[in-house]
Protein backbone atom coordinates (compact mmCIF):
# COMPACT_ATOMS: atom_id res chain seq x y z
CA UNK A 1 0.00 0.00 0.00
CA UNK A 2 0.78 3.80 -0.05
CA UNK A 3 2.68 3.22 3.69
CA UNK A 4 4.70 0.74 2.36
CA UNK A 5 6.21 2.40 -0.53
CA UNK A 6 6.89 5.40 2.02
CA UNK A 7 8.46 3.38 4.44
CA UNK A 8 10.98 2.04 1.74
CA UNK A 9 11.64 5.03 0.46
CA UNK A 10 12.10 6.12 3.54
CA UNK A 11 14.50 3.51 4.55
CA UNK A 12 16.59 3.54 1.21
CA UNK A 13 17.21 7.31 1.61
CA UNK A 14 18.32 6.23 5.23
CA UNK A 15 20.69 3.98 3.68
CA UNK A 16 22.29 6.24 1.39
CA UNK A 17 22.97 9.15 4.24
CA UNK A 18 24.74 6.03 6.08
CA UNK A 19 26.45 5.19 3.60
CA UNK A 20 27.78 8.57 3.06
CA UNK A 21 28.78 9.52 6.31
CA UNK A 22 30.52 6.52 6.59
CA UNK A 23 32.41 7.42 3.45
CA UNK A 24 33.15 10.59 4.66
CA UNK A 25 34.43 9.42 8.13
CA UNK A 26 36.62 6.76 6.44
CA UNK A 27 38.09 9.05 3.78
CA UNK A 28 38.96 11.78 6.31
CA UNK A 29 40.37 8.86 8.47
CA UNK A 30 42.86 7.38 6.00
CA UNK A 31 43.87 11.20 5.21
CA UNK A 32 44.93 11.59 8.82
CA UNK A 33 47.06 7.86 9.18
CA UNK A 34 48.76 8.96 6.17
CA UNK A 35 49.39 12.44 7.32
CA UNK A 36 50.26 12.19 10.81
CA UNK A 37 53.25 9.97 10.64
CA UNK A 38 54.58 12.62 8.42
CA UNK A 39 54.59 15.03 10.90
CA UNK A 40 55.88 13.25 13.35
CA UNK A 41 58.90 12.30 11.14
CA UNK A 42 58.05 8.62 11.58
CA UNK A 43 56.71 6.98 8.56
CA UNK A 44 54.62 4.24 9.36
CA UNK A 45 56.35 1.91 7.10
CA UNK A 46 59.21 2.51 9.43
CA UNK A 47 57.50 1.55 12.67
CA UNK A 48 56.28 -1.82 11.66
CA UNK A 49 59.58 -2.71 9.76
CA UNK A 50 62.64 -0.76 11.59
CA UNK A 51 65.82 -1.46 8.97
CA UNK A 52 67.53 0.95 11.32
CA UNK A 53 67.51 1.77 14.79
CA UNK A 54 65.10 5.26 14.99
CA UNK A 55 64.91 4.73 11.39
CA UNK A 56 67.77 6.36 10.28
CA UNK A 57 68.26 6.75 6.82
CA UNK A 58 72.20 5.10 7.39
CA UNK A 59 72.52 2.25 10.68
CA UNK A 60 75.26 3.55 12.97
CA UNK A 61 78.91 1.50 13.60
CA UNK A 62 79.09 -0.63 16.85
CA UNK A 63 80.08 2.06 18.98
CA UNK A 64 77.19 4.97 17.97
CA UNK A 65 74.00 5.47 19.54
CA UNK A 66 71.37 6.25 16.80
CA UNK A 67 69.28 9.26 17.59
CA UNK A 68 66.40 11.08 16.15
CA UNK A 69 64.96 14.55 16.91
CA UNK A 70 61.81 16.68 16.38
CA UNK A 71 61.05 20.06 17.04
CA UNK A 72 57.34 20.53 17.51
CA UNK A 73 55.21 22.11 14.73
CA UNK A 74 53.74 25.73 15.72
CA UNK A 75 51.81 24.93 18.75
CA UNK A 76 50.00 21.92 17.50
CA UNK A 77 52.26 18.81 17.56
CA UNK A 78 54.63 18.17 20.25
CA UNK A 79 58.20 16.84 19.31
CA UNK A 80 59.48 13.59 19.45
CA UNK A 81 63.05 12.14 20.60
CA UNK A 82 64.04 8.25 19.57
CA UNK A 83 67.42 7.38 21.11
CA UNK A 84 68.96 3.62 20.60
CA UNK A 85 65.41 2.91 18.42
CA UNK A 86 62.99 3.70 21.42
CA UNK A 87 61.25 6.46 21.63
CA UNK A 88 61.72 8.67 25.10
CA UNK A 89 59.76 11.78 24.64
CA UNK A 90 56.54 12.19 22.49
CA UNK A 91 53.16 13.25 22.55
CA UNK A 92 52.36 9.82 22.66
CA UNK A 93 54.39 9.00 25.36
CA UNK A 94 52.40 12.06 26.77
CA UNK A 95 55.82 13.52 28.19
CA UNK A 96 56.31 16.93 25.80
CA UNK A 97 55.42 20.68 26.73
CA UNK A 98 55.33 24.00 25.57
CA UNK A 99 59.21 25.20 25.63
CA UNK A 100 62.04 22.77 25.71
CA UNK A 101 62.07 19.64 26.17
CA UNK A 102 65.11 17.82 27.56
CA UNK A 103 66.85 14.11 27.53
CA UNK A 104 69.94 13.31 29.61
CA UNK A 105 71.21 10.30 28.29
CA UNK A 106 74.97 8.51 30.22
CA UNK A 107 77.35 8.66 27.60
CA UNK A 108 78.97 5.48 28.40
CA UNK A 109 75.87 2.74 28.84
CA UNK A 110 73.22 4.63 26.40
CA UNK A 111 70.95 4.40 29.63
CA UNK A 112 68.38 7.21 29.61
CA UNK A 113 68.76 9.32 33.21
CA UNK A 114 66.36 11.70 33.21
CA UNK A 115 63.60 13.90 31.41
CA UNK A 116 61.94 17.26 31.73
CA UNK A 117 59.73 19.70 29.77
CA UNK A 118 60.40 23.22 30.73
CA UNK A 119 57.91 26.06 30.01
CA UNK A 120 59.64 28.92 28.41
CA UNK A 121 56.93 30.94 27.71
CA UNK A 122 55.19 31.38 31.25
CA UNK A 123 57.07 28.81 33.11
CA UNK A 124 59.76 29.59 35.85
CA UNK A 125 63.42 29.57 34.44
CA UNK A 126 64.88 28.63 37.48
CA UNK A 127 63.55 24.78 37.00
CA UNK A 128 65.69 24.98 33.69
CA UNK A 129 68.74 26.38 35.65
CA UNK A 130 68.34 24.26 38.46
CA UNK A 131 68.06 20.72 36.23
CA UNK A 132 70.74 21.62 33.63
CA UNK A 133 73.30 22.50 36.74
CA UNK A 134 72.66 19.16 37.67
CA UNK A 135 73.92 17.35 34.97
CA UNK A 136 76.98 15.24 35.26
CA UNK A 137 79.75 15.68 33.29
CA UNK A 138 79.78 13.89 29.71
CA UNK A 139 76.22 13.22 30.40
CA UNK A 140 74.26 13.28 26.76
CA UNK A 141 71.95 16.29 26.34
CA UNK A 142 69.33 16.10 23.88
CA UNK A 143 66.74 19.13 23.07
CA UNK A 144 63.49 19.91 21.07
CA UNK A 145 61.98 23.04 21.43
CA UNK A 146 58.02 23.12 21.04
CA UNK A 147 55.63 26.54 20.06
CA UNK A 148 57.87 29.14 22.44
CA UNK A 149 61.36 28.30 23.58
CA UNK A 150 62.68 31.83 24.21
CA UNK A 151 60.98 34.22 26.15
CA UNK A 152 62.12 33.48 29.11
CA UNK A 153 65.51 32.56 28.20
CA UNK A 154 68.33 34.25 30.16
CA UNK A 155 71.91 34.47 29.67
CA UNK A 156 73.34 32.31 32.25
CA UNK A 157 70.67 29.28 30.68
CA UNK A 158 72.08 30.51 27.10
CA UNK A 159 75.78 30.19 28.72
CA UNK A 160 75.48 26.61 30.11
CA UNK A 161 73.84 25.45 26.43
CA UNK A 162 76.81 26.81 25.35
CA UNK A 163 79.17 25.04 26.80
CA UNK A 164 77.48 21.68 25.69
CA UNK A 165 78.32 22.43 21.91
CA UNK A 166 75.43 24.79 21.19
CA UNK A 167 76.05 27.66 18.50
CA UNK A 168 72.86 29.03 18.30
CA UNK A 169 71.48 29.00 22.01
CA UNK A 170 72.95 32.39 21.98
CA UNK A 171 70.66 34.03 19.99
CA UNK A 172 67.71 31.89 20.63
CA UNK A 173 63.92 33.67 20.83
CA UNK A 174 60.37 33.73 20.71
CA UNK A 175 59.51 30.92 18.38
CA UNK A 176 62.30 29.83 17.00
CA UNK A 177 62.80 26.20 16.31
CA UNK A 178 65.65 24.70 17.74
CA UNK A 179 67.21 20.83 17.94
CA UNK A 180 70.56 20.16 19.62
CA UNK A 181 72.50 17.26 20.68
CA UNK A 182 75.47 18.12 23.12
CA UNK A 183 77.24 16.48 26.58
CA UNK A 184 77.89 18.51 29.74
CA UNK A 185 80.85 20.21 29.30
CA UNK A 186 81.73 19.60 25.36
CA UNK A 187 84.86 21.42 24.91
CA UNK A 188 84.00 21.85 21.00
CA UNK A 189 81.05 23.03 19.11
CA UNK A 190 78.77 20.02 18.67
CA UNK A 191 77.96 19.02 15.37
CA UNK A 192 74.49 18.20 16.03
CA UNK A 193 72.39 21.05 15.91
CA UNK A 194 69.45 22.75 13.54
CA UNK A 195 68.01 26.61 14.16
CA UNK A 196 65.44 28.20 12.40
CA UNK A 197 64.44 31.91 13.18
CA UNK A 198 60.99 33.12 13.79
CA UNK A 199 60.55 35.26 10.70
CA UNK A 200 57.11 35.81 9.60
CA UNK A 201 58.70 36.26 5.95
CA UNK A 202 59.85 33.07 5.91
CA UNK A 203 57.77 30.73 8.11
CA UNK A 204 55.97 27.90 7.11
CA UNK A 205 53.25 28.27 9.21
CA UNK A 206 51.64 31.31 10.42
CA UNK A 207 53.38 32.52 13.10
CA UNK A 208 55.93 29.63 13.45
CA UNK A 209 58.59 28.47 11.91
CA UNK A 210 59.16 25.13 10.16
CA UNK A 211 59.74 21.97 12.47
CA UNK A 212 63.22 20.56 12.13
CA UNK A 213 64.64 17.00 12.56
CA UNK A 214 67.84 15.94 13.43
CA UNK A 215 69.44 12.46 12.97
CA UNK A 216 72.70 10.81 13.38
CA UNK A 217 75.33 8.48 15.52
CA UNK A 218 76.47 9.89 18.22
CA UNK A 219 80.28 8.24 19.39
CA UNK A 220 79.88 6.51 22.46
CA UNK A 221 81.34 8.52 25.41
CA UNK A 222 83.86 10.54 23.05
CA UNK A 223 82.95 13.79 24.81
C1 LIG B 1 77.28 6.19 33.34
O1 LIG B 1 77.55 4.82 33.32
C2 LIG B 1 78.83 4.47 33.78
C3 LIG B 1 79.01 2.99 33.58
O2 LIG B 1 77.99 2.24 34.16
C4 LIG B 1 78.97 4.87 35.24
O3 LIG B 1 80.26 4.56 35.69
C5 LIG B 1 78.71 6.35 35.36
O4 LIG B 1 78.72 6.74 36.71
C6 LIG B 1 77.36 6.71 34.75
N1 LIG B 1 77.21 8.14 34.80
C7 LIG B 1 76.08 8.70 35.19
C8 LIG B 1 76.07 10.17 35.17
O5 LIG B 1 75.10 8.06 35.53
Amino acid sequence: MRVAGLIRIVAFIFTLVALWVFLRSYISFSRKTIRLPRWLGVPSKEIRTPKTKCGLSKPCLDNFFAFKISSGAANVVGPSMCFENEIIMSPVRNNVGRGLNIALVNGTTGQVLRKGSFDMYSGEPKLLMNFLEEIPDSTLVLVASYDDPGTKMNDKIRMIFSNMGSSYANQLGFRDSWVFLGAKDLKNKSPFEQFLKNNPETNKYEGWPELLELEGCVPRKVF
